[in-house]
C-alpha cells in the first residue's frame, strides 16, 4: 500500500532533504578557516577553542534492529550495545562548562535597514503600541539541535543520532554530535541573550539524558538531571525564564528497539514516568512546560526515511502515523494529569504547528472544504481532542477507519479534554489551500490508492489570479517557508476562534536567510535582512493582533537563539539570530538579534 499520506506535505524537514543536492558537505563547512568578527576584540566575547575538522563520515545504512531483538540490559555495557546501533560518535573538543566572559558588551547597532521615509528603526514600528505586561520576549532551541555532546555525561542514544547516519539522510552528511555544543556553552549563550534583553528561552530536555534506556524501570542518570538543574538555575539568575519542552522529537533509541517507540501503547507509561521525574526535579523553577513539540510533524515522520524503523506488532507504514498520534496524545494527557496531581506550580500545554489556511479560489466550495480538511489534519488532530471535544475531528473519523486511527474510549476522552492550560502555536507561515487536482470527491472515493488521501487538500504558495507568491521565500533549504506576515492576523484569529483559550504563545517563528549557509564572510552573514524583515513584520502584526483583534497573545519566541542542526538540512541551512562558526564555536550577533533587542526594548512594558 502506498505510504499513507495523512500528514503528507508535512514531512517538511525530512522529505525536503531528499530532493537536495548533497554537494555541500560538513567537511566544507568545518574546513573553512576561522572567521573573526571585525569588532570581536571589543564587543564579542570570544571562545578560543580549536575544533578538529570533522572526521566522522556517515557510514550508516544498517537496518534498524527488529522490535524486541535488543534485550533490556541496563548496565554500562548494555548502554554501549545501544550506542553500537548508532555507530561511532564525534567527541566534543572539551567536556566542562565554559565560564562566560561577562558582562557581555553588545556591538554598536547596525545602520538603518530602511529608507528614511519608512519606520527606519525597530523602535519606530507602531511606537504607540506595547505588548501586555508579562509578555515573553523569547528565543527557542531544542536539545538535539544545539546541545552536541551527544554521548557525554551518561546520555543514551536517540533516534536522531541513528537517523542522521543513514545514507543521504542529511544533505550535508553532518551529525548533531557537536553542533553548537550548547551542552557545555549554555552559560555563554544565556549571558549573550540576556544582554539583548531576552526574557525567556524555550529549550528542551533530552529524554535519553535523563533515562538513557528510556523505560520507567530503568535507572535515572543523575548527571543529566544535575545538568539541567544548573541550566535552569543559570537562566533564572540571568533573568531569562527557562521554558521546558519534554519531547522535541529526540526519541530514546532504546524504546524504539524495545517496542517500536510511539507506535506502541507501552510508550505512554514510560513517557509519563519521565515527565514525573522531570516535574519533581524542577518544580518551582520552571513555570511554563510543553509536553510535546509539533506532534503532527513528529508522527508523520515515524514511518518514513530515515526513520524507516520497525514498528510495534500490528502497525505498518500506513497506520504508524495514526497509531503514533493516538499513543502520543494519551502520553500528553497522562503527563498533564500527573502534573496536576503532583501540584506542580505552573502551566502546561503542547506546541501545535502549521495553519488553518485561506481558500485558494474564492468561489470554489471545494477549496473552502479543503481548508477545513487542512485545519483538521494539521492542527485539529491534536487540538480538537484537547481544547474542544475530547475526540478526533469528525473529518478524521469520517475518513480514516479505526484500523488506521484508533478510537478513544470514554475515559480517554475525559482525560484528554482540557489537558492544556493555554494554546501554543509555531506560526511560521500561513498559506492558501485548494482541493486536490483530481477534485475532493474523487480523492475521497479513491481512498488509500489516491496519493492525496486522506488529507485530500493541497498547499498553494501563490495566489490563483496572477500567481503572486504568498510572500518572500526563505533559503532553498527551507522551501516550505515564506514570509507570510500579511496572513498572520487572520491566522491568529482563526486559531483563537477554533480552539479558544485565555492565553496564546507564539512558540516559534523564524526564517532561514537565503544563501546564508553558503556565505563565508562574516560581514555578509551578519546582514540577515530577510530574517530581520520577517521578524519585525511578524512582531508588528502580533502587536496589532493583540490590540486590534483582542487575541490574548502573551509571548513570542524566535527560532533560533543560535544556528542549529536543521534536521534533514544538517548544518547547511541556518535559522539563528546568532551565527555559529562550527569550527571555533564562536557566536556572533546578526542584524536580526540587534534589531530584535531594540524592538523589544521599545515595545515591552517595563
Ligand atoms: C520547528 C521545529 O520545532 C524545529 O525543530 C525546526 O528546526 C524549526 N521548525 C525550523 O524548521
Amino acid at each position: 500500500m502506498a505510504l499513507s499520506a495523512v500528514f503528507l506535505g508535512l514531512l517538511l524537514y525530512v522529505q525536503v532533504s531528499l530532493g537536495q543536492n548533497s554537494s555541500t558537505t560538513l567537511t566544507s563547512i568545518a574546513g573553512t578557516s576561522s572567521v573573526q568578527a571585525a569588532n570581536s576584540s571589543t564587543t564579542t566575547p570570544t571562545i578560543t577553542i580549536s575544533v578538529p575538522s570533522s572526521t566522522i563520515t556517515n557510514t550508516g545504512g544498517a537496518s534498524f534492529p527488529p522490535v524486541g531483538s535488543i534485550t533490556r540490559d541496563f548496565s554500562p555495557s548494555g548502554l554501549e550495545k545501544l550506542w553500537d546501533v548508532v555507530g561511532p560518535v564525534e567527541s566534543p573538543p572539551f567536556t566542562t562548562t565554559v565560564v562566560p566572559h561577562t558582562p557581555v558588551v553588545l556591538p554598536s547597532p547596525p545602520p538603518t535597514l530602511y529608507p528614511s521615509f519608512y519606520a527606519n528603526r525597530p523602535k519606530d514600528i507602531l511606537p504607540h503600541l506595547k505588548y501586555p505586561k508579562g509578555f515573553l520576549f523569547g528565543l527557542a532551541t531544542a536539545a538535539y539541535q544545539v546541545e552536541g555532546a551527544t554521548k557525554n555525561e551518561g546520555k543514551g542514544p536517540n533516534m536522531w543520532d541513528w537517523a542522521s547516519r543513514q545514507p543521504n539522510a542529511i544533505v550535508d552528511n553532518s551529525t548533531a554530535d557537536i553542533t553548537d555544543l550548547q551542552y557545555f556553552l549554555y552559560k555563554e549563550d544565556v549571558a549573550r541573550v540576556a544582554a539583548l534583553g531576552v526574557t525567556a528561552h524555550s529549550l528542551s530536555i533530552s529524554w535519553a539524558r535523563i533515562f538513557p534506556f528510556g523505560t520507567a524501570d530503568s535507572p535515572v542518570n543523575q548527571e543529566g538531571l544535575d545538568h539541567y538543574a544548573d541550566v535552569i538555575k543559570y537562566h533564572r539568575e540571568s533573568g531569562v525564564e527557562p521554558i521546558v519542552t519534554l519531547f522535541h522529537w529526540d526519541m530514546p533509541l532504546a524504546l524504539q528497539a524495545y517496542y517500536g517507540g510511539f507506535t506502541s501503547g507501552q510508550i505512554v507509561d514510560d513517557f509519563v514516568n519521565y515527565a514525573k521525574t522531570v516535574f519533581s526535579a524542577y518544580n518551582g523553577t520552571v513555570k511554563t512546560w510543553f509536553t510535546f513539540n509539533e506532534p503532527r510533524v513528529f508522527c508523520s515522520q515515524v514511518a518514513s526515511y530515515p526513520f524507516n524503523i520497525t514498528y510495534a506488532p500490528g502497525v505498518n507504514t500506513s497506520t504508524a502515523p495514526y497509531q503514533c498520534s493516538y499513543n502520543l496524545i494519551k502520553a500528553h494527557a497522562g503527563a498533564v494529569k500527573a502534573f496536576r496531581e503532583m501540584n506542580i506550580v505552573g502551566e502546561i500545554a503542547f506546541k501545535s504547528d502549521d495553519f488553518v489556511g485561506t481558500p485558494w479560489r474564492k468561489n470554489t466550495t471545494d477549496d473552502a472544504a479543503a481548508v477545513e480538511r487542512h485545519a483538521a489534519f494539521q492542527i485539529g488532530v491534536f487540538a480538537d481532542p484537547v481544547y474542544v471535544s475530547g475526540d478526533w475531528p469528525k473529518i478524521l473519523t469520517d475518513t480514516l477507519p479505526p484500523d488506521y486511527l484508533p478510537r478513544f474510549t470514554k475515559q480517554e476522552k475525559k482525560d484528554i479534554l482540557g489537558s492544556a492550560d493555554f494554546f501554543a502555536i509555531d506560526a511560521y507561515r500561513s498559506q492558501y489551500i485548494s482541493a486536490p487536482a483530481e477534485g475532493l470527491d474523487a480523492c475521497l472515493s479513491n481512498g488509500p490508492s489516491d496519493p492525496e488521501w486522506p488529507q485530500c487538500n493541497d498547499i498553494q504558495e501563490f495566489d490563483s489570479n496572477a500567481m503572486w507568491a504568498v510572500g518572500a521565500s526563505a533559503d532553498t533549504g527551507a522551501p516550505w517557508l515564506q514570509d507570510t506576515s500579511r496572513f498572520l492576523r487572520s491566522a491568529m484569529k482563526q486559531i483563537h476562534k477554533r480552539w479558544p483559550t485565555n492565553k496564546i504563545y507564539v512558540t516559534e517563528i523564524g526564517f532561514a536567510q537565503p544563501l546564508e549557509g553558503q556565505r563565508t564572510e562574516l560581514y555578509r552573514i551578519k546582514e540577515d535582512t530577510d530574517r530581520t524583515n520577517y521578524i519585525m513584520s511578524y512582531l508588528g502584526e502580533l502587536l496589532l493582533s493583540i490590540h486590534e483583534d483582542k487575541i490574548p497573545i502573551m509571548g513570542a519566541f524566535i527560532w533560533s537563539m543560535v544556528d542549529n542542526a536543521e534536521w534533514g538540512q544538517g548544518l547547511s541551512t541556518r535559522f539563528g539570530i546568532q551565527y555559529v562558526n562550527y569550527t571555533s564555536l564562536e557566536r556572533t550577533y546578526k542584524r536580526s538579534a540587534m534589531e530584535l533587542s531594540e524592538f523589544f526594548e521599545a515595545h515591552l512594558h517595563n
